[in-house]
């Protein structure tokens, strides 16, 4: 058994397939994007911030594969889509040679990545919900026309500018928002990120910081 990086997990034809395919069915159902683009910020976001807590290296590790594997499952369906994403991971982690003790670090994290079921059960999980949630950027509306694009493509679309930043001297990890008030009114801002905000609160708390959400430079 070695330790398998997400270097040699991107480069896997399966996991490569089924994430280009999972977008292809996220866009045709009218989603954000969920492809290559979101796994790969959701892995490098989430293995920063373990790494910059200095947290083990092999938990940062293990936090970037989960990270980019994380919404895997919208290749089946968008519904459950954590559950099925940790299974196909477990078989993909499996067939590569990871250690099943990792293998199960990497599911929980996945299958707990969502606020409606989800709990950040511990450090590579709570990296995982911070790094998926604040990845909110006006890129990911894949909706061309503006006239039918609905609240998640509005308020992605006010998002100008986003950075998730951690500082570990005074335990606090903030998502840096800059938005355009003008295209998404602040009242659906907050009713898509109440919950998100809630969870990644948690998610800080286990990892023994304080989340800060800041929009246009002022902290909310
Ligand atoms: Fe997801
Ligand atoms: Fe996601």
């Amino acid at each position: 058994m070695s330790e398998i990086t997400l270097k040699e997990v991107r480069r896997d034809p399966r996991v490569k397939t089924y994430i280009e395919k999972a977008n292809e069915q996220m866009n045709a159902i009218g989603y954000t994007e969920h492809g290559f683009r979101h796994a790969g910020i959701v892995a490098g976001v989430a293995r920063g911030i373990p790494r910059q807590l200095g947290l083990s290296a092999r938990e940062s590790e293990l936090a970037a594969i989960a990270g980019y594997l994380h919404d895997i499952g919208n290749v089946i369906n968008r519904a459950n889509h954590c559950e099925t994403a940790a299974l196909l991971a477990e078989s993909i982690l499996i067939s590569m040679g990871m250690e099943p003790s990792e293998v199960a670090i990497v599911m929980g994290a996945i299958g707990n990545h969502e606020e409606d079921n989800g709990f950040p059960i511990n450090a590579v999980t709570a990296a995982v919900i911070i790094a998926d949630k604040s990845d909110v950027h006006f890129s990911r509306v894949q909706n061309p026309n503006p006239m039918m694009f609905d609240i998640h493509d509005r308020v992605n679309h006010a998002v100008q500018k986003s950075y998730l930043r951690v500082e570990p001297e005074e335990k606090i990890i903030s998502l840096e928002l800059t938005v355009e008030t003008t295209s998404a009114s602040m009242m659906e801002y907050f009713e898509i990120f109440l919950l998100r905000m809630v969870m990644c609160r948690r998610a800080a708390d286990v990892l023994g910081c304080k989340f800060k959400l800041v929009i246009n430079g002022v902290e909310l």
